[in-house]
């Protein structure tokens, strides 16, 4: 790539100089959460001669790249002559022209006429006429080796004057794109195909943000095809399901693949069909019979059976899922590490001297062992900080423990049933079928089975069952709220989705979770993802606690307001080539695959 091939100059059209850097800031009070959010983002702002298809072209997604004269520390080792352009991603334009800035409602009409006359027909005649264009640096820079670009990270600043340029099609495709990477979708703004590392996408756990309808379930589905595409039949994946979206938008993954548990009856092909939704877009393109067709195959092959949830208070927090959990502490070396590993020693004692079995709910242990635990427990809070996650996961298991008793069945009720156990063990089995959804439209039941499922799985984990297993939790405020309680249970998942966030990457188990209101969700689980996709969010609160939880620039963040369905801000650490560059991208429809399937079965 020559220095032309570097850089898109529209033909001469597009020249700008960098003239200044400027900090914003924003601020929310009090919110979904009551408490208020304040984010900081800089950006440059270029000067670039006026020109329509300039202006036109900047309203779309793409990045410049400002010159920077390296000082000597920066030269080693690359570079044509120690110069270095910095990437900025654009966020905004504003085309100015010199007489606005001196108008104001304070001047007599007639003038103001007159100004806005001259205004009008200076547009790309006058010399006094321009286009602010505003830009977020992107924390990397590219020099020219050999006529490459290579991108490395760089905290430079340009200055005041410099050249920017353009970054052409290939530089920017150079510049994101993973070789040999599996697409997600394609850059707006460009035609290319962005390709990531799918498995680091899922294996550093995924989320996906945006209000209602604008497309959540329809791309975590086209996750999970690509990540059981890329697992190659080593891997299953595991969807918690409330709303009912996920047998039809997987409909052809379940039907020779998958199996659908759920605690309601949908043992026959009515109360199948009518507990899941069929999207509208879908009703013209599958008919009733060929739907009927697909439900009676599935209740016929024995892929939708019951799940039997009982009344798990504890959720399935076990001795053995805490003293796990501890040593997850102790092993990262976390803070509160030391309390742990203490811990971890009282709670054998107490384990051995009572007999006690490592994988019966903690509330269900005899009277005195609960007390024995609590004690300790609360010593070990005692002298931690009410901040650190380990006061919030022990806080979780003690309330636990000091609500439970009078019950004192096992966790598979003994029969040979389906519950969130025995779904975990099948998930890491050799033979586990590729996809397993669990299907509870009640909230209270959803978390029952998450939280137990996920608790035996990181168990079975550490014992030895290597099986890939992705969990999927859509409408993951029900499951991870900001404000979890015991009685309704949010405390019992919140406590295992963390863990499964905090551990699960050692153990070859990954989450995607998707959500509609950010700001209902448990802070400590946004910060373990390390790829997100951000489309359309209504309130600016969100907003804010998607860019402080992420340091993004929120300038770049507030263009996902005039993102279209199926179009998204997708951030990664990981999965992409560069770290966190924000970029916008349009995903292919979920909805095309399963008519595709439909129609190929019926012909
Ligand atoms: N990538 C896409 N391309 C085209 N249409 C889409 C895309 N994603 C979603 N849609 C449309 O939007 C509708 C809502 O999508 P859905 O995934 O159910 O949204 P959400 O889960 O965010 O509420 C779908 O029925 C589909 O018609
Ligand atoms: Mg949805």
């Amino acid at each position: 790539m020559g220095s032309e091939g570097l850089f898109d100059d529209m033909g001469g059209r597009f020249t700008a100089r960098l003239r200044h850097h400027q900090t914003l800031t924003h601020t929310s009070p009090g919110g979904g959460r009551g408490e208020s959010i304040s984010v900081r983002s800089r950006l440059g702002v270029l000067e670039a001669r006026f020109d329509l298809e300039v202006l036109d072209r900047l309203h779309e997604p793409c990045f410049v790249a400002i010159e920077r004269v390296l000082g000597g520390i920066h030269t080693r080792g690359g570079g044509d002559a120690g110069k270095a352009y910095l990437v900025y991603e654009v966020t905004g334009v504003s085309p100015t022209h010199y007489q606005m800035l001196a108008m104001n409602t304070a001047l007599p009409t007639v003038i103001r006429k007159e100004y806005l006359n001259t205004i009008y027909e200076g547009w790309g005649v006058s010399d006094e006429t321009w286009v602010d264009v505003h830009c977020a640096p992107t924390g990397y820079m590219v020099v020219e080796d050999g006529g490459r670009p290579v991108f490395t990270r760089s905290s430079l600043v340009p200055l005041a004057g410099a050249p920017a340029h353009l970054l052409s099609r290939e530089a920017t495709r150079s510049f994101l794109c993973v070789e040999g990477g599996v697409p997600i979708g394609t850059i707006l703004g460009f035609d290319i195909e962005l390709t990531v590392d799918i498995h680091s996408l899922v294996k550093y756990h995924a989320g996906v943000f945006g209000f209602t309808g604008t497309g959540k379930s329809n791309l975590t589905s086209l996750i999970v095809r690509q990540s059981l595409d890329a697992w190659g039949g080593d891997g299953t994946v595991v969807v918690f399901d409330v709303a009912g979206e996920y047998a039809v938008n997987l409909a052809d993954m379940l039907a020779t693949g998958g199996i659908l548990y759920s605690p309601e009856e949908l043992g026959d092909v009515d109360s199948l069909l009518e507990s899941q939704t069929l999207p509208e877009t879908l009703e013209s393109k599958i008919s009733a019979e060929q739907l009927r067709a697909w439900a009676g195959g599935l209740v016929d092959d024995g892929r939708v059976r019951p799940l039997q949830l009982g009344d798990e208070g504890g959720g399935g927090i076990t001795l053995g899922f805490l003293l796990d959990t501890l040593r997850g502490y102790k092993d990262d070396r976390k803070t509160g590490a030391v309390q742990a590993a203490v811990l971890i020693e009282r709670i054998r004692v107490i384990a051995s001297e009572g007999g006690l079995e490592l994988d019966v709910p903690v509330e269900s242990l005899p009277a005195e062992a609960r007390g024995e635990l609590s004690e300790a427990i609360s010593q070990t809070l005692g002298g931690l900080n009410d901040r650190s996650s380990l006061y919030t996961d022990l806080s979780a298991v003690l309330s636990v423990l000091e609500g439970g008793g009078g019950r004192a069945q096992g966790v598979d009720g003994g029969s040979g049933a389906n519950t969130p156990e025995s779904v975990a063990l099948q998930a890491v089995s050799k033979d586990a079928p590729p996809l397993i959804i669990v299907y509870t439209p009640e909230p209270r039941d959803a978390r029952v089975a998450s939280s137990r499922f996920i608790s035996r799985l990181l168990y079975l984990k550490k014992h030895g069952y290597r099986r890939r297993v992705g969990v999927v939790l859509d409408e993951a405020q029900e499951f991870i709220p900001y404000d979890t309680r015991r009685d309704d249970l949010t405390l019992q998942s919140s406590l295992a989705v963390e863990s499964l966030l905090r551990q699960g990457r050692k153990y070859r188990a990954h989450c995607v979770l998707a959500t509609q209101r950010v700001a209902h969700l448990n802070t400590n689980a946004l910060q373990q993802l390390h790829s997100y996709f951000v489309s359309t969010m209504p309130r600016y609160y969100d907003r804010l606690v998607v860019a402080e939880a992420f340091s993004l620039n929120y300038e770049v963040l507030e263009r996902t307001t005039e993102l279209d369905t199926g179009q998204w801000l997708f951030v990664s650490f990981k999965s992409t080539k560069q770290r966190n560059v924000p970029v916008f991208i349009q995903t292919p429809n979920n909805e095309d695959k399963v008519a595709e399937w439909f129609r190929m079965v019926s012909s």
